[in-house]
């Protein structure tokens, strides 16, 4: 009898919070990282569905795309598709801030306001992990410093399995590169260091490390 294949659950990109019709907030994620994971998944036998945000990348063959814009639409897209994923790798960069006030027209010049009153925007990782039964749960972090501290954080406050921590800024930037280096943090062991190396080849070992830790049945199910 066919086994059931991993049902996997990706985000990736930024997510733009507007403050009027033609201007937002955001950060310069490329999606690649989350593009290359769903990619190599896919070509391991999993079933995989991706979350994005605007990225200037193509669907992935044979995988479906739900395309969102804000955090809070990252949240419904994801809420909606956990429980029924084995696994959900986080690596959208979705802003934390968004203005509290969105203009219904154009802001001119001369009524631009020099400060904009920002609101928290929901933690979609933290609030669908709350849910969380057999799922393996992995959360990214972009750090500029402190990587280790804040990985370790991330770790415990977002009940994630794994935190892949990138470094932003300075020689080992991720933004945007076709490279990276990655820092795995998870509760079954040391610290490991993937790369450098192309996104395609750590998004590999990081499936493979996953894999290992999925659940025995679903783990075995797997077509490699
Ligand atoms: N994340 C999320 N919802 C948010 C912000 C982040 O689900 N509103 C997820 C990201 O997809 C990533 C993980 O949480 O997997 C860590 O994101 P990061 O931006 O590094 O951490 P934050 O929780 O935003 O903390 P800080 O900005 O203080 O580093």
């Amino acid at each position: 009898m066919m086994a059931s294949p991993i049902r996997c659950l990706v985000s990736a990109g930024p997510t733009r919070e507007f403050f009027d019709p033609v201007r937002f907030l955001s950060n310069p994620s490329s999606g690649k990282m989350g593009y290359s994971l769903a990619r190599q998944a896919a070509a391991k036998g999993w079933e995989v569905e991706l979350v994005s945000g605007p990225v200037s990348l193509p669907d992935p063959p044979g995988i479906v795309v739900t395309r969102v814009t804000t955090g809070e639409e990252m949240h419904a897209a994801i809420g909606e598709r956990f429980d029924g994923c084995d696994v959900l790798i986080m690596t959208a960069a979705i802003m934390d801030y968004r203005p509290r006030r969105v203009a219904g027209h154009k802001i001119k010049k001369f009524e631009l306001q020099m400060s904009i009153e920002m609101e928290p925007v929901i933690d979609v990782l933290a609030t669908v992990a709350r849910r969380k039964k057999d799922q393996l749960i992995v959360g990214f972090a972009a750090e500029t410093d402190h990587l280790d501290d804040y990985a370790r954080r991330k770790l415990e406050v977002k009940n994630a399995d794994f935190i892949v921590a990138n470094r932003i800024g300075g020689p080992d930037s991720a933004f945007g590169r076709e490279s990276n280096t990655v820092w795995v943090y998870s509760h079954h062991g040391p610290v490991r260091k993937i790369g450098p190396s192309s996104k395609l080849s750590i998004a590999r070992d990081l499936l493979d490390l996953f894999q290992a830790c999925l659940p025995a049945g679903c783990r075995s199910s797997s077509t490699d």
